[in-house]
């Protein structure tokens, strides 16, 4: 039978010891017992107890004095005290002192199970509720993290629910929406919180150098290895490693990726001992690796194994409920880095802010805000201390579209129209030659487009 729990029976009468001991052991329960206080609290000390019966009257430390020093080792641990009939003051007193129950004797065998199943009840519904408790306060415990949106709350919930496993999660995402953030997020929410993060970047690292980046390498092992060196692989040991640009790393790399990822093992470069590694990993990618696998640059199997848990993070341009969110975040973080404070948008700002298509995603509205509070003069952030990066131009093998990645013809054209006014530093009246359009014409887009008309003169 397995134990239900582990109870400690303190009684100077040894028959009374003994039935508890016996009937309470034949219902399932480990059972420890101790003649005096002094031997009960060694016990307690030793192993551990989930519940403490204790008489009251006993040889040399009383059983008050007992439940106090009970207490003091452990204040959740209940206590259950016996008292004989006519001594209800002291079981009163035990109460008072921290008792959870008491049954005063005689007592029937019935009797006694029913408090210590009661006591052992409360006890787990309190372990319960407060491990229920930790894990609300761990959701909200990205302070850098905006994900207000329905969106968003999707992803945090897929983080929640693979940070708990160690699964290996691919995340993906244009650039700038978020995924070394979210990377960083599973890692904090995971029980390897307390191991190591380590990241590295296909695309930063020569390629003739990323596998010993990744696997260490020997002494010896090329010209130039006059020392031995640990790889991210063994650095992240117990913690987790996040490979950002997978799309991007060769083939040759990703065989041996591969295999670390089946076997969870690998060798430094030029050494021949076999280590292995406890590492989480964590993928990341730009790009669609789909498309990488058609072409034949990216592993099939590679994919597959690198593919478990899909977290796919939304374009900007898809969750702009956060923005104002954001933006609140980026000024407040702005403010506490200088002299300055701004903590007011204004209307037609943030109208703009929430109206542009976003090519670059958070990092791009990060960049924005962090220009504006550099020109804002005042404590508002007004739409004059906004400016746009200019539409990028997109990638060539990117797709037949002739509008910048995401762009729609009407925010293409809304771009025009502001490109136009700055060039004219706001008179309208060439900011409309320019365009080939009417002033009046100018004007109702630029109000359509909630960019107020100052009023300006011809
Ligand atoms: N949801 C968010 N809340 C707050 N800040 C965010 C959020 N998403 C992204 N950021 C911020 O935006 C910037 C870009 O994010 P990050 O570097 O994680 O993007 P990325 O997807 O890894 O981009 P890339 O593909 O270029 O590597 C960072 O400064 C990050 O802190
Ligand atoms: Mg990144």
């Amino acid at each position: 039978m397995t134990a239900k729990g582990n109870i400690l029976i303190v009684e100077d009468e040894a028959k009374m010891r003994r039935i508890l001991e016996l009937s309470l052991g034949e219902d399932g329960f480990t059972m420890l017992s101790a003649e005096d206080a002094e031997s009960g609290l060694k016990l307690l000390q030793n192993g551990s107890v989930d519940l403490v019966v204790t008489d009251l009257k006993l040889p040399g430390m009383n059983g008050l004095e007992f439940l106090q020093a009970v207490k003091r080792f452990n204040a959740a641990l209940p206590v259950v005290v016996m008292t004989a009939f006519g001594t209800v003051e002291t079981a009163v007193e035990a109460m008072k002192a921290g008792a959870s129950d008491y049954v005063l004797k005689p007592f029937s065998l019935d009797e006694m199970r029913m408090v210590i199943h009661k006591e052992l009840d409360v006890r787990r519904l309190r372990e319960e509720n407060r491990s229920l408790r930790e894990a609300l306060q761990q959701r909200y415990q990205h302070p850098n993290l905006v994900a207000r949106s329905p969106k968003m709350q999707k992803v945090l919930a897929t983080v929640e629910r693979v940070a708990a496993t160690n699964s290996t999660v691919l995340l993906g995402g244009e650039s700038g929406v978020g995924k070394d953030l979210i990377a960083r997020a599973i890692h904090e929410t995971s029980r390897r919180a307390s191991g190591p993060f380590i990241k590295i970047n296909s695309t930063a690292i020569p390629e003739n150098l990323l596998e010993s980046e990744l696997f260490g390498y020997e002494k010896g092992a090329f010209t130039g290895a006059t020392t031995s060196k640990p790889g991210k692989f063994e650095l992240a040991d117990k913690g987790t490693l996040f490979l950002d640009e997978i799309g991007d790393v060769p083939p040759a790399t990703q065989v041996k990726l591969l295999r670390v990822l089946q076997e969870r093992e690998f060798e430094r470069l030029g050494g021949t001992r076999t280590l292995k590694v406890d590492v989480r990993l964590i993928a990341a990618t730009n790009r669609d690796l789909r498309e990488a696998l058609e072409q034949g640059t990216f592993r099939e199997d590679l994919y597959y194994r690198l593919n478990v848990v899909p977290v796919d993070i939304p374009p900007l341009r898809e969750h702009k409920e956060d923005i104002p969110e954001l933006v609140n975040l980026f000024l407040a973080r702005s403010s506490g880095e200088s002299a300055k404070e701004i903590t007011t948008v204004s209307p037609e700002a943030m109208r703009m802010l929430m109206d542009y298509y976003w090519p670059g995603n958070v990092r791009e509205l990060q960049n924005i805000v962090e220009r504006a509070f550099a020109l804002a003069k005042g404590p508002v952030l007004g739409a004059s201390d906004i400016h746009f990066d200019p539409p990028r131009a997109r990638p060539q093998n990117a797709g037949t579209s002739l509008l910048p990645e995401g762009m729609t013809l009407e925010q293409w054209e809304d771009e025009m129209i502001r490109e136009a006014v700055r060039r004219a530093n706001g008179n309208k009246s060439q900011a409309a030659r320019m365009l080939g359009l009417s002033r009046n014409a100018l004007r109702y887009r630029l109000s359509k487009m909630g960019i107020a008309d100052e009023g300006e003169g011809t």
